[in-house]
């Protein structure tokens, strides 16, 4: 039987590159397409040799059609704080502009299509934990807005796509997920703070550190994708580690597990920073039988050595 081809934009980013892995996995042709604004061959190094796999250097934002495809995961788009700041315009457009192409390639060839949406869609919420329900508070002229406004964007048009043209959509809202491949400068807590701690630098903790924040290991978040991809859903589903920590108590557990002797330093807490964020994942409990099994502490050990060789570089 001829394997069917999947089609990853954002390929060589942190999540589109365990995606990749974990297509190659489930018996997939693999195409990553990305413009590597965000992204780094590094992540991607692993696959070079696999004829499996096949590497398009090419921006979205731009029409595209490389043949057949079964399936298209749109992941294309800065992601950090850092990244989005320092491309706002790009944010923008390849939310919008790169959607309507990653769309219509999957349209043109009858393909399925999934994209990566955000918890950031709940801006900084009213309601707590998150429901897939919830429609959010954004401010849509703030500093974020670049962001949050492009994944909601993203989200109308692909919600659009499966009501005018019956395409076969899946939207998936991340929440926060860490480890192997995240880029150490990337302006997240937990790159931040194991790269402070393995320097034996200050951590930096913004505001008095009470707020909230919720972390999912990368393989648990995958296989939520993969759930996801395989269910019938066409509305958003949550998937993320439902377990909050306040950001004093991740940068605690950060020095624990790197044996740091690092401080934890305050600042002041930067414009439209949520001061909660948790998903409410009944959804994907009871619609795809899905629930993170990695702690904090223990998805951080498995992260150790990579943040360990990127901080000392
Ligand atoms: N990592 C998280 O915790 C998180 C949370 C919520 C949502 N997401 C979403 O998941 C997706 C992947 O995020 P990530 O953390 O892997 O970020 P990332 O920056 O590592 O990956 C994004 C990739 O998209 C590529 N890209 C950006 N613009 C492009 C364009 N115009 N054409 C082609 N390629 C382009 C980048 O080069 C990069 O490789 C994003 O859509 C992001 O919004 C991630």
């Amino acid at each position: 039987m001829k394997k069917p081809r999947a089609l990853v934009t954002g390929g060589a980013g942190f999540l589109g590159s365990h995606l990749c892995d974990a297509l190659l996995g489930e018996g997939y042709f693999v195409l990553a397409v990305d413009n590597l604004l965000t992204g780094r061959l590094a992540n991607i190094e692993h696959l070079r040799n696999d004829s499996r796999f096949e590497l398009q250097q090419f921006d979205i934002n731009q029409p595209f059609d490389f043949g057949n495809v079964d399936y298209v995961f749109h992941f294309a788009c800065p992601a950090s704080p850092v990244d989005y700041t320092a491309h706002g315009i790009a944010t923008l457009k390849v939310g919008s502009l790169g959607t309507f192409h990653a769309l219509d390639a999957a349209l043109k060839y009858g393909a399925k299509y999934f994209v990566s949406s955000t918890s950031e869609c709940y801006g900084d919420p009213m309601e707590h934990p998150q429901k897939e329900t919830y429609w959010g508070n954004v401010n849509p002229i703030g500093p974020r807005s670049v962001y949050d406004e492009s994944k909601r964007f993203t989200e109308a048009v692909t919600m659009a796509y499966h009501r005018y043209h019956q395409l076969d959509t899946r939207i998936v809202r991340i929440f926060n997920t860490y480890g192997p491949r995240m880029q150490l400068n990337d302006g997240r807590v937990i790159p931040n703070f194991m790269k402070q701690a393995l320097r034996g630098e200050d951590l930096t903790v913004y505001g008095d550190g009470s707020q909230t924040r919720s972390f999912c290991y990368v393989t648990d978040e995958i296989e939520g994708f993969l759930r996801l991809a395989k269910s019938a859903e066409h509305f958003p589903v949550n998937i993320g580690n439902p377990t909050e920590f306040t950001i004093l108590e991740c940068a605690q557990r950060v020095l624990a597990v790197t044996g740091s002797k690092s401080k934890i330093v305050r600042e002041p807490l930067p414009p439209d920073d949520p001061k909660q964020r948790r998903p409410d994942i009944t959804k994907a409990r009871t619609l795809l039988g899905w629930e993170p099994k990695i702690d904090l502490e223990t998805g951080l050990r498995f992260s150790l050595d990579y943040f360990r060789r990127a901080a000392l570089v």
